[in-house]
């Protein structure tokens, strides 16, 4: 049969879905086609409060007309300019903004489509610095166990999430991982950031370091607070202690901030959050609310300067996308930091942290919940596993919720939250009974 004659069809199978167990979706397929605010629509109009933001990403709420507005007119403007020797202003802008926002001396902009290209793109510039200085044997990466950096091979060879490995071969040669902090037997149930076990993890890193040699080693990367595994907030001392070893030895220190940018933690940036200065920090999702997919990498001056070095004026880095600075993802980024500014969200988001965590750990009582964790707005809620059957509770507690009116995130046994920062007090509220109720409902 030639392409043409097959029958068109819309039967769910074509789609081959992202991190989705596609049989069992297709059996039994949950559909939203419209979206305002806190919620999101089914096609039989039906309300789904979201308490995810998307995903982790539509921070300032879902179908802002500001933004809508923003893309419109660039689409009918100009829809697509290269970047490649060739410039708009609007991607100007954007980075001029970002600078200003990027906490200390990051103060240049490198464009990309997405978390995981803005994790090759620093790993890349990592290397690239190191040689542009003469320090060419400085190669290996550092990541962290369960951390999570996107879907690249650079990705997902610092990555530590098995299930996202373990189908890919050797991957990257040369990457060694922290160990994770997640310490259970003694931070269960903290409230922020745990008091126990910050200087150990973080000391790893010096046996790291001794095992493979400075010389070697080009950058550690973490995300400051893990997000994607659940939910892991950083030990009080963690990210000052890994700074402080890192600057000891040459090594670069990346955070990857695709969740904790753009006002997660009540703050533009997790590292101003924690008030520890990274030398590059990668960033997507709230960097447009999604609406266009962009991401970028902030990267600081002294590496900028070294890599244009002083020599003839030819490429510097041979990297970049077709779609770096997309004339559409700038101007939804630009009337999105526009909406964060002139609404006071991350203002917002911090000032609605303290009752996000209390309301969420008013779920400590409800059945088979083993640990909770939050910092600013995002928070987790582990279940005890069935035996047997790791994340199966979860899972369909994810379904409950979703036939509650409820959209919630979750990996393996563990409930994520990440409210926009436009929720309000009784949108949380709402949030966690509707999550007590399905806790009571299921086995
Ligand atoms: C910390 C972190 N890095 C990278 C990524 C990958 O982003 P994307 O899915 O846009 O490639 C994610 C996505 O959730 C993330 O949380």
């Amino acid at each position: 049969m030639t392409a043409h004659a097959k029958p068109p069809t819309n039967d769910l199978e074509a789609f081959w879905m992202p991190f989705t167990p596609n049989k069992a979706f297709k059996a039994d397929p949950r559909l939203v086609e419209r979206a305002e605010g806190m919620f999101y629509y089914t096609p039989d109009h039906r309300a789904i409060l979201d308490a995810t933001s998307g995903l982790w990403c539509v921070n300032a709420g879902h179908c802002r007309p500001q933004i809508v507005e923003a893309i419109q007119r660039q689409a009918a403007r100009m829809g697509y300019a290269t970047s490649f020797n060739l410039g708009h202003p609007k991607a100007f802008e954007l980075a001029s903004r970002l600078a200003q926002l990027l906490p200390g001396d990051l103060d240049h902009v490198f464009f990309t489509n997405s978390g995981s290209e803005s994790v090759d793109t620093a790993l890349k510039i990592a290397l690239a610095y190191h040689k542009a200085r003469g320090k060419g044997s400085k190669t290996r990466f550092i990541g962290r166990e369960r951390g999570y950096h996107g879907v690249g091979f650079g990705g997902i060879s610092v990555g530590g999430i098995v299930g996202n490995r373990k189908q890919y071969g050797a991957l990257l040669p040369g990457v060694d991982h922290l160990p994770h902090t997640h310490d259970p037997a003694r931070n269960a149930f903290s409230k922020g950031q745990p008091e126990h076990g910050g200087e150990g993890f973080a000391n790893a890193l010096e046996a790291i370091v001794g095992l493979h040699d400075a010389s070697t080693i080009a950058a550690v990367i973490v995300e400051p607070v893990a997000g994607s595994t659940g939910v892991l907030v950083p030990p009080k001392g963690y990210l000052e202690q890994l700074r402080a070893i890192c600057d000891r030895h040459d090594i670069l220190l990346i955070f990857d901030e695709v969740i904790t940018g753009f006002g997660r933690l009540g703050a533009p940036f997790a590292a101003e959050f924690f008030g520890v200065q990274p030398d590059m920090i990668t960033m997507a999702k709230g960097l447009t609310n999604a609406a266009v997919p962009m991401g970028a990498v902030g990267v600081r001056g002294g590496i900028y300067d070294t890599l244009m070095g002083d020599g003839a004026a030819g490429i510097e880095l041979f990297h970049g996308y077709t779609y770096s600075g997309h004339p559409l993802a700038c101007a939804a980024g630009l009337a999105t930091l526009d909406l964060y500014r002139d609404e006071g969200l991350f203002e917002r988001a911090a000032a609605l942290a303290s009752g996000f965590e209390a309301v969420v750990h008013g779920l400590r009582d409800a059945p088979h919940v083993v640990d909770i964790r939050n910092l600013g707005l995002m928070a987790a809620v582990e279940l005890a596993p069935r035996p047997g059957a790791v994340g199966a509770r979860a899972q369909e507690a994810f379904h409950r919720a979703f036939d509650e009116g409820l959209l919630i995130r979750v990996t393996g046994d563990t409930i994520a939250f990440s409210p926009s920062l436009i929720a309000d007090p009784a949108h949380i509220e709402e949030m966690m009974a509707t999550t007590r109720k399905v806790l009571e409902t299921i086995d």
